[in-house]
């Protein structure tokens, strides 16, 4: 081509980044791995080929573990662990900045082996992934630094189990093993099968860096290896990866006393209105879906367009798509790469092949005749039913519709069983602000889309999984409230016979949507007390449940008070306890036959005010990212949350749970003290007489093991939480696990209802959303 062609088409020629250096290190390696265990490479075994997506080559031979490696690899995280938290956070930080140093320092190696490894732009490695991975080690050095001074009541939870998948692979890494390392965790850590190179080479880095022994492990292999990590002696598992084995984690940990954080899939909103800055928009889909070929659990995959611009849009927008670039990887000039593996492509194939609805563009790009390319594509005019608006494809594939009104654009995006992220496009600030919040979606991102840093928290809300990583908020996932731990003991319901203590029938009805509601079944037990009967109370059963969940997500104008209405409506409930606190003590110590109702109705009250004080200053912040913007962390309620109260301390433990549930906009359904309802029970009145919406609070009374199932299974409910004297975690997790709700249980085993936690009530009645805006220049 001569020089006055190139500059008549504009056409690039090509600039490949060598790959001579990683291909050398692998050379180095001997092209085959073991693992690392113990601060060393094991020898290798049996194992799989490695390929580059783009060539089909072989770069490499991998171990699949046997069980007996994880549990040697587990061992040592184990053996490791007391002596790397002792080490204290100002020593650990040391070696997260060296870390940090030392990716940076071989920052090229990395990336060009991510791209050989992942078949993504190298232009996406180098200033994506690599860097961003370089950050979040060098922050999480400072919160090492920080966590004595700054989280004094916090410790480290132990050994982590952590499963990544392969479409960020050295940054999935950098998320899970940075702020793990920085609160004095050891770590197991298994990457995606079809990507495992730079793991091994981040290995070495941690032998460069003098890492002590058995801090870092990395064992290889594929889902069988995962489910023996699951299932091993672990204190946490960490995972990203798709929803389906989200979910089958949920269960096999199951009542194992586990922490778990899951970062699921997506099917992000991207939506623009008619007054968006048009080309903007469009740039910022190249970033959103075809950014690393659309395999991003965040990638906003679904289009919503406002009908007025919707022609001229998808125009400029097939347009755009025809100019990019496909091919080779290592070519600086390419805008998109390889899918990582055949079989995703195969996904990718079928699932767009299946669908008969809308039109759809394909770029107009030469595929390379080998390798695992897909060519852009957009689907348009498809409505919310057709499956490729529900499923996550996790390829180039952009699907769309249009919207008309912002309360349509609302509907249409919330309307998914997911709940990661969404891009709200519009020149007015006023529209972006008022949507924002509307958005069901850990991340919202205003005229930008796809940024990410360590300094703000990223995760999901529905399906989309639960826990955030980075941040402050990311750091609670890797440590526990520092305490002694109580093994639960079950305290039973006194038994008794004899004339009732006061000669009229007295059986108290279930609090349901601001009412006293008959229980469903009919069925009522007796309440004793040393003195004799005390009374009779309903035995709530799965209809009642049903009932509350109905009338709690009725009140969901709740979430939209003030806080400082919500913080007069605590203090009322206060007061009018304070003026009944003879009554209250006495029933306290008829059900319990002890004397401490007085302190106990005391303590209820001050819980109630501290709960008041904090509704109007339980605020998010907002984190200086490294972007033209900033990232405000709004805290939101998390919705309806069902409990089970504790058994031991009749109506602190109520007030306890329900106080700042409330005040952070929740609406809760409380199953009562088991053994001791009826303090419970007389508090209805004193929410009737409080202003309490209804519906806000609704109290059941029965069988914690009855009510246990039927709250963690309703699709409805949010979260579960179980400070019950009965171990029911095993039902609450696994039942949780077809919504993927959070769940908080066995807490009967480290709080002491005599002390103040209100901070960690509040921590759990929140969900953070991170709200990306531009800002200053
Ligand atoms: P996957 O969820 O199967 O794999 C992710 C990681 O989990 C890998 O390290 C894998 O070896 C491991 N794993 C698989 N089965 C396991 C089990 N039973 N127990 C423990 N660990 C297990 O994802 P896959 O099959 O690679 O991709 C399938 C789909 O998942 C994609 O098409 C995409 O929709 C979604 N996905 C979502 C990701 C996200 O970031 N949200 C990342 C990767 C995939």
């Amino acid at each position: 081509m001569t020089i006055k062609e190139l500059f008549d088409t504009m056409e690039y020629g090509p600039a490949p980044e060598s790959a001579a250096e990683a291909l050398a290190w692998l050379v180095d390696q001997g092209d085959r791995f073991g693992h690392f265990i113990d601060g060393a490479f094991t020898a290798p075994g049996d194992g799989f080929d490695s390929h580059n997506p783009a060539t089909g080559e072989v770069l490499a031979t991998l171990t699949q573990a046997t069980q007996a490696e994880v549990d040697a690899a587990v061992a040592a995280a184990r053996k490791a662990q007391p002596k790397w938290a002792a080490l204290g956070g100002a020593g650990r930080a040391r070696y997260l900045y060296a870390t940090a140093r030392l990716l940076q320092k071989h920052s090229r190696l990395f990336a060009v082996l991510e791209t050989l490894d992942n078949g993504k732009p190298i232009r996406e490695s180098r200033d994506i992934d690599i860097p961003l991975a370089q950050r979040h080690f060098y922050y999480h050095a400072g919160m090492a630094q920080l966590m004595e001074s700054e989280l004094p009541d916090a410790e480290p939870l132990g050994v982590c189990g952590q499963i990544i998948p392969w479409n960020f692979p050295l940054l999935m890494l950098a998320w899970k093993v940075a702020p793990a390392l920085a609160m004095g965790n050891t770590v197991v850590l298994k990457p995606a099968e079809y990507t495992s190179l730079t793991a091994l080479l981040f290995a070495d880095i941690c032998q460069q860096a003098g890492l002590p022994k058995g801090v870092v492990n990395i064992v290889t292999g594929d889902g069988a290896v995962g489910e023996m990590i699951v299932a091993s002696d672990v204190d946490k598992i960490a995972f990203t990866g798709s929803t389906a084995v989200g979910r089958r984690i949920r269960e096999a940990t199951a009542g194992r006393g586990l922490e778990l954080t899951l970062e699921l899939g997506g099917k992000s909103a991207y939506i623009v209105f008619d007054d968006a800055d048009i080309d903007s928009a469009i740039e910022g889909l190249v970033d959103a879906i075809w950014f690393n070929q659309g395999q991003v659990c965040c990638a906003g995959s679904r289009l919503l367009v406002q009908e007025g611009i919707a022609d001229r849009f998808y125009t400029n927008l097939r347009a755009r798509m025809d100019g990019l670039r496909l091919g080779n990887p290592l070519d600086k000039c390419i805008d998109v790469g390889a899918v990582v593996d055949p079989v995703q492509l195969q996904t990718i194939e079928r699932m767009v092949a299946s669908n008969t609805a809308g039109q759809v563009h394909h770029a107009a790009c030469t595929l390379p005749e080998n390798g695992c390319y897909y060519p852009p594509t957009l689907i348009t005019g498809l409505s919310t039913s057709d499956p490729l608006m529900q499923e996550e494809i996790f390829g180039p594939v952009l699907v769309s519709t249009t919207f008309r009104t912002p309360a349509e654009a609302m509907e249409l995006a919330n309307n998914t069983r997911y709940g990661l992220a969404a891009t709200v496009w519009t020149e007015n600030v006023n529209l972006a602000l008022d949507i924002a919040p509307k958005l069901v979606a850990g991340v919202v991102w205003v005229n930008a889309t796809n940024l990410f840093d360590a300094a703000a928290g990223f995760g999901g809300v529905r399906e989309s999984g639960f826990g955030r990583e980075g941040g402050w908020e990311g750091l609670t996932a890797y440590t526990r409230p520092k305490g002694k731990r109580r093994s639960l003991a079950r305290i039973e319901p006194a038994t008794g016979h004899g004339a009732p203590v006061d000669p009229i029938d007295r059986t108290a009805k279930l609090y349901v949507g601001g009412k006293q509601a008959r229980p469903d079944g009919g069925y009522s037990r007796p309440v004793w007390g040393k003195s004799g009967l005390l009374g009779h109370v309903g035995l709530a059963n799965r209809k009642d449940v049903r009932n509350a969940v109905e009338a709690a997500a009725g009140a969901a104008g709740w979430a939209k008070a003030t806080g400082h209405l919500r913080a007069q409506i605590l203090y009322y409930i206060g007061e009018n306890l304070s003026t009944r606190t003879a009554e209250f003590a006495h029933r306290i110590d008829a059900m319990t036959g002890k004397r401490g109702g007085a302190k106990e109705v005391e303590a209820s009250i001050q819980r109630l005010f501290t709960a008041a004080a904090w509704a109007d200053k339980y605020d998010g912040q907002v984190h200086g990212v490294p972007i033209r913007g900033v990232a405000l962390a709004m805290k939101e309620p998390v919705g309806v949350i069902g409990a089970l109260c504790t058994d031991e301390a009749p109506l602190l433990g109520l007030v306890s749970v329900m106080a700042p549930a409330i005040a952070m906009g929740n609406r809760v359904v409380l199953a009562a003290s088991e053994p001791y309802p009826l303090a419970a029970t007389d508090f209805y009145q004193i929410l009737d007489t409080s202003d309490v919406p209804a519906g806000v609070v609704n109290i059941l009374t029965g069988s914690h093991g009855e009510l246990a199932k039927p709250l963690a299974s309703h699709l409805n409910v949010d979260a579960v939480w179980s400070f019950s004297s009965t171990d029911l975690s095993a039902e609450i997790e696994r039942a949780a696990a077809g919504n993927l709700k959070r769940t908080w249980v066995n807490n009967a085993t480290s709080l002491d209802w005599g002390v103040d936690h209100s901070k960690r009530f509040l921590q759990a009645a929140t969900e953070i959303k991170n709200i990306w805006v531009p800002y200053g220049e």
